[in-house]
C-alpha cells in the first residue's frame, strides 16, 4: 500500500526552504540592518537599553514592532524618524532626558499599544499629545519630577486606554472631565503627587472616593495642601469638599427658585381655573338636561293631571249615585 508516499527527505528540505524564503525574506527587519549598539531579532524587537545613547537611534528597521530605548540619555523624540515606524506596537523610552513631546511626536503610530515615558524630565503634557494613538492601551508617565501640568484634553481621544499611571510627578491638580469619559479606563495611578485638595480638585477627589477600586496605591494618594487637609487621602476628602465648595446659594440660585415657584404657582392657578370652568360647564349642561326632562314631566303631569282630575270627577260622578243610594 503506497498510495500516499511518505515525504522524502528531499521534499522536506524544499518545504523548509520555501517557509524560510516566504516567512523571512520579504521582511525588511533583517534586510535593513540594525542600529549601532542595538540588538535586533527576527521578532522585530529592537533592544537598545542602557547604551548611553544621546540620540534616537538611526536606521531602525521600518517594520520594528517593539523598540526599547530605556536607560539612555536621549533628549528628544524626533517626529519624522519615529513616524516611519508605523507598525510599532511597544515603545519604551523610560529613564531618558526627554523635556517635551508635542502633538506631532506620535502622529503616525496608530498601532502603538504600550508607551512608557517614565523617569524623564517632562514638565507639561499638551492638548492632544497622545491624540493619534488610537490603539494605546497602557501609558506609563510616572517619575517626571517637574511634570506639573496635564492638559484636560491630553487623553481625550485615547478610547482604548485601559491603564494610565501618572504617579510621582509634580501634579497639584488634574482636570478629569475627559478622563472620566474614557470607556475602557480601569486603572489609574495618582500617588506621590503633591495634590492640592481644594475646590479645583473636588471632582478628582470625588472620583477617587466613588470608584476607589480603579486607583492603584489609593492609600498613598494623599493631599499635600491646604495645611488642614495635608496627609489625608483624596478619597476621604471628596464629600467634605463637595459640601464646602457648594455652601451658600448664589444670586442665580435664588432667581431660579423664584422662577420655579412662579411656574408651579401659575400652573396650579391655571389648572384650578380650567377645572372650575369645566365643572361649571358640566353642571350647566346637566341642569339644562334636567330642565328639559323636567319640562317634559310637567307637560305630562299637566295632561295626566287633567285626565286624572276628569277621572276623579268621573269617579265622583260615578260615586254620587252610590252615595245617594
Ligand atoms: C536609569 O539609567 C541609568 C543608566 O543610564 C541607570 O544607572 C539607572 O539605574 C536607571 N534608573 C532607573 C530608575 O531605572
Ligand atoms: C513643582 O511645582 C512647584 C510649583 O507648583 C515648583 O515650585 C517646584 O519647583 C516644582 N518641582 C520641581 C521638582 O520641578
Ligand atoms: C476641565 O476642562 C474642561 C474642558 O477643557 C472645562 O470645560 C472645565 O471647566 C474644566 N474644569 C475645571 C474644574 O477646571
Amino acid at each position: 500500500m503506497r498510495l500516499l508516499p511518505a515525504p522524502s527527505a528531499h521534499s522536506l528540505r524544499l518545504l523548509f526552504l520555501f517557509i524560510f524564503v516566504m516567512g523571512v525574506a520579504p521582511s525588511p527587519a533583517l534586510t535593513a540592518g540594525c542600529p549601532d549598539r542595538c540588538v535586533c531579532d527576527d521578532q522585530l524587537v529592537v533592544q537598545c537599553a542602557g547604551q548611553e545613547l544621546t540620540l534616537f537611534p538611526n536606521d531602525l528597521p521600518l517594520a520594528t514592532r517593539q523598540l526599547i530605548i530605556s536607560n539612555n540619555r536621549i533628549g528628544e523624540l524626533p517626529a519624522l524618524q519615529l513616524n516611519y515606524l508605523s507598525d510599532l506596537v511597544y515603545l519604551d523610552v523610560s529613564n531618558n532626558t526627554l523635556m517635551e513631546i508635542s502633538e506631532s511626536t506620535f502622529g503616525n503610530l496608530r498601532k502603538l499599544a504600550y508607551l512608557d515615558l517614565s523617569f524623564n524630565t517632562l514638565t507639561q503634557i499638551e492638548d492632544r499629545t497622545f491624540g493619534p494613538l488610537s490603539s494605546l492601551v497602557m501609558l506609563r508617565l510616572t517619575d517626571n519630577p517637574g511634570l506639573s501640568e496635564i492638559h484636560p484634553d491630553a487623553f481625550s481621544e485615547n478610547m482604548a486606554l485601559q491603564v494610565l499611571d501618572v504617579s510621582r510627578n509634580n501634579l497639584t491638580t488634574l482636570n478629569i472631565s475627559s478622563l472620566i469619559a474614557l470607556p475602557s479606563l480601569r486603572s489609574m495611578g495618582l500617588s506621590g503627587n503633591p495634590w492640592r485638595c481644594d475646590c479645583e480638585t473636588e471632582d478628582l477627589c470625588l472620583w477617587v472616593q466613588i470608584e476607589g477600586f480603579k486607583f492603584q496605591d489609593e492609600g498613598q494618594t494623599v493631599c499635600q495642601g491646604p495645611p488642614e487637609l495635608s496627609g489625608q487621602r483624596l478619597a476621604e476628602v471628596g464629600m467634605q469638599l463637595r459640601a464646602d465648595c457648594h455652601q451658600g446659594l448664589g444670586y442665580w440660585d435664588y432667581l431660579f427658585f423664584i422662577a420655579i415657584g412662579f411656574v408651579i404657582f401659575s400652573a396650579g392657578t391655571v389648572s384650578a381655573w380650567v377645572m372650575g370652568v369645566l365643572m361649571v360647564l358640566y353642571e350647566r349642561y346637566n341642569k339644562r338636561k334636567g330642565e328639559d326632562m323636567d319640562s317634559d314631566d310637567e307637560e305630562e303631569r299637566h295632561m295626566g293631571g287633567g285626565m286624572m282630575g276628569g277621572g276623579n270627577q268621573g269617579n265622583g260622578d260615578v260615586n254620587k249615585p252610590c252615595m245617594q243610594v
